[in-house]
């Protein structure tokens, strides 16, 4: 019997709650891993309130991530002590997913840990940032580099906009953080962002085509935001939409992407092929500066998900949530 965060449903009534439970209430195959660490990301928080429709299947336990020790294998690829982590292919919606102290999950769903990642790296990581990570991997793809110009960042304290900001600093990239929280500017200049934006300047509808500022964009929060973002795309300039934290309307014209030629490339982590994965972990084992990634850490444990779920939807949260799911 180990821990697990357990979604059930009553007569229509959704609950999570720490539970009991025995290996066998896993996935009868795959590859058994002793999770270490799991996270709450956007999704897990609708997930978890039952705010969204993402859980397909009762029982189930949620965690759309996670990263621990391979107990048991029946792939020849993958041996008993690897350190893997797993991120999506509908974990936590549809397959039994990472709050719990074990998962067991197709070995195709693995990716091997780069050697200077951590568990507990991986999972302060977490979707979140592996997204980041396909957005900076889309923008340098479309040929965006520093001296094209600024980058905007949206939903800049939130977990893919943290880590976005840290990797694109990293990466030599003037970064603009667009924040709704005034007292996360010392934070967001400590992970490399060279000016500060109040996200109600982006918030309100704009006109189709602004002044051009951004050779690129980051977007994690979706709806005016991000037609604004458009707007005052440069040249030839590449908005990455990942998100949707503020909406997931898009009321723009085609006034950016024909007129200034605007490249808008959406940026899917969950069914992402094994290609663009193992690359935008490369990125991250390469540029994700761990000292940085510390700052963004709050560790819970999974008797703490129900309470700050609310919390991560309201926006309040800032940089990553961790769940040691052993505590
Ligand atoms: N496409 C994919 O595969 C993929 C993968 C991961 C995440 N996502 C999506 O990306 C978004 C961000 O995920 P996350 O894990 O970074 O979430 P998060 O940690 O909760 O961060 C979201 C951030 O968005 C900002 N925000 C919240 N409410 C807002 C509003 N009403 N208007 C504008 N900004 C608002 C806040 O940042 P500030 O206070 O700094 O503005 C908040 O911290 C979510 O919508 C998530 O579902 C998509």
């Amino acid at each position: 019997m180990f821990n697990a965060l357990l979604a059930t449903k009553d007569e229509d009534q959704h609950s999570v709650a720490v539970t009991q439970i025995d290996k066998g209430a896993l996935a009868e195959s795959g590859v058994l891993i002793k999770v270490d660490y799991s996270t709450i990301n956007y999704k897990d928080a609708l997930a978890v309130t039952a705010t969204a429709p993402i859980i397909r299947k009762y029982p189930l336990v949620p965690g759309i991530d996670l990263a621990g020790v391979i107990e048991e294998s029946d792939d020849p690829d993958w041996q008993v002590g690897d350190r893997v982590g797993v991120n999506g292919w509908g974990m936590g919606e549809s397959h039994s997913g990472g709050l719990a102290q074990y998962a067991r999950v197709p070995a195709s769903f693995l990716v091997k840990l780069p050697k200077n990642i951590s568990t507990r790296h991986a999972m302060a990581i977490g979707t979140a940032g592996y997204t980041a990570a396909l957005c900076v991997d889309a923008l340098e793809a479309q040929g965006v580099t520093p001296d094209h110009g600024d980058i905007l960042v949206t939903g800049a304290s939130g977990g893919v906009g943290s880590v976005a900001v840290a990797l694109l600093a990293a990466r030599g990239f003037s970064v603009a953080a667009s924040t709704g929280k005034p007292d996360a500017a010392d934070y967001l200049k400590n992970l490399g962002a060279t000016s500060i934006i109040d996200r109600n300047t982006l918030s309100e509808a704009g006109k189709p085509l602004q002044a051009e500022q951004w050779a690129g964009v980051v977007d994690a929060v979706g709806g005016n935001t991000l037609a604004n973002a458009c707007a005052q795309t440069r040249y030839g300039g590449v908005v990455t939409a990942c998100g949707l934290a503020e909406s997931a309307a898009l009321p723009a014209t085609v006034m950016p992407f024909i007129l200034r030629g605007v490249v808008l490339r959406g940026v899917d982590s969950v069914m992402a092929p094994s290609g663009p994965r193992l690359a935008a972990w490369a990125r991250l084992a390469r540029d994700m500066d761990l000292e940085r990634l510390e700052t963004m850490i709050t560790e819970i444990g999974l008797s703490d998900v129900n309470g700050v779920a609310p919390d991560v939807l309201a926006g309040k949260v800032t940089g990553r949530l961790l769940v040691d799911v052993n505590r």
